[in-house]
């Protein structure tokens, strides 16, 4: 991520462009996401049956499939049909991630249903996650330019500091908002860029082309994961598929309370801080604390910097947009920035 000064303030929403409608983007992204689904399907074999089966519960669950669609389109705008047994990387490197994300989180509900590791318990779905990884690296060698698996790597190694920072954070009632960027970068936001910026180098695209689809995905993601920090004290466990107020709960300091700390007048912050660290051993603490995030404006502060965010990913394309009228996989890619702060699921 480029580095910019963070102002203590969040910013004002500037408008996004949006040339379609979240609806047409999410039809877009269901057009995209077949081929991928297919090739899902055919390179989940493995010579053990139940991990067919334990990998086939997470990912035939009902995804949105953000990242192997993210992957075909950055390809697509450049004029590239990419394969889309290299689409399921990334869907495979994200349901590994949930299936362990799910266990260090304590999660009991995921895309609606019983999280896997409920169903087949903690061991089992840690391991069958290691087999996920494994397969998306396997597939991504089948890609002769180097900079595809290097691109890989450099990513999954980012993502497992990510989530190893972000525990070693927890209970951190002090974390800063750079602090707080700099896991999510590297949890979310690195899957994300590397999903487009695989794509483009799929289509044999030059450096500085790699770079501005990188950056679109690293901004994306970032905004991504702030929208679903703020759904997690406002969203609809019904919508969201997923455990809401769960963050708080697990010691997750996220940026509704940052911003919230950082902006109560002494007496409101000093309760939060007492709330929260009382709801480690009382759990009734705990609604107490995410009303005063909420009345603080925690939430609206996550959505006007995810939509900051947005813009930034909206930027990254202007040397694209430059050429001349968008395709529709621009166009669908500005959407995407627009419908990733609008979502409630
Ligand atoms: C969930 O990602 C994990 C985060 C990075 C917040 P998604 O919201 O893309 O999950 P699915 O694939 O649609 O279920
Ligand atoms: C996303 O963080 C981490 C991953 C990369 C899976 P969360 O822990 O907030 O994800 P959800 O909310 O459980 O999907
Ligand atoms: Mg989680
Ligand atoms: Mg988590
Ligand atoms: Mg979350």
């Amino acid at each position: 991520m480029s580095t910019h000064d963070l102002p203590s303030e969040p910013p004002a929403l500037q408008p996004l462009l949006n040339p379609l409608s979240n609806q047409e983007v999410r039809a877009r992204v269901l057009a995209l996401a077949e081929p991928a689904d297919q090739a899902l399907t055919a390179n989940l074999k493995s010579h053990v049956p139940y991990i067919e089966e334990v990998s086939g519960y997470i990912i035939f669950s009902g995804g949105k499939r953000l990242r192997p669609v993210l992957f075909l389109l950055a390809a697509r705008a450049l004029g590239h049909q990419a394969d889309p047994r290299h689409a399921a990387i990334f869907e495979y490197l994200h349901a590994a991630t949930l299936l362990h994300d799910d266990v260090v989180d304590d999660a009991g509900l995921r895309r609606g249903r019983p999280a896997a590791r409920v169903k087949y318990g903690n061991d089992a779905v840690i391991l069958v996650g290691d087999f996920l990884f494994s397969k998306s690296y396997s597939l991504s060698v089948e890609v002769a330019d180097h900079r595809f698996v290097q691109a890989l790597t450099d990513c999954t190694t980012h993502m497992a500091e990510g989530q190893v920072l972000e525990l070693l954070h927890t209970d951190d009632l002090d974390l800063s908002h750079e602090g707080y960027l700099k896991v999510i970068v590297a949890k979310t936001a690195v899957l994300l860029a590397a999903a487009c910026q695989m794509g483009a180098i799929h289509a044999g695209a030059d450096q500085a082309t790699v770079r501005a689809f990188y950056d679109y995905g690293m901004e994306l993601g970032i905004a991504f994961q702030m929208v679903d920090d703020a759904l997690d004290y406002v969203g609809s466990e019904h919508e969201f598929g997923k455990p809401v107020g769960h963050d708080l709960e697990e010691g997750k300091i996220t940026l509704p309370f940052i911003h919230a700390r950082d902006h109560a007048a002494p007496q409101a912050r000093q309760r939060l801080l007492e709330l929260t660290r009382r709801s480690r051993q009382e759990p009734q603490a705990l609604p107490e604390a995410q009303e005063i995030i909420r009345r603080q404006g925690g939430v609206e502060a996550t959505m006007a910097w995810a939509n900051h965010h947005a813009a930034r990913a909206q930027a990254a394309l202007a040397p694209l947009l430059a050429q001349g009228r968008p395709s529709l996989d621009l166009q669908t890619m500005l959407g995407l920035a627009s419908y990733v702060v609008t979502r409630r699921a």
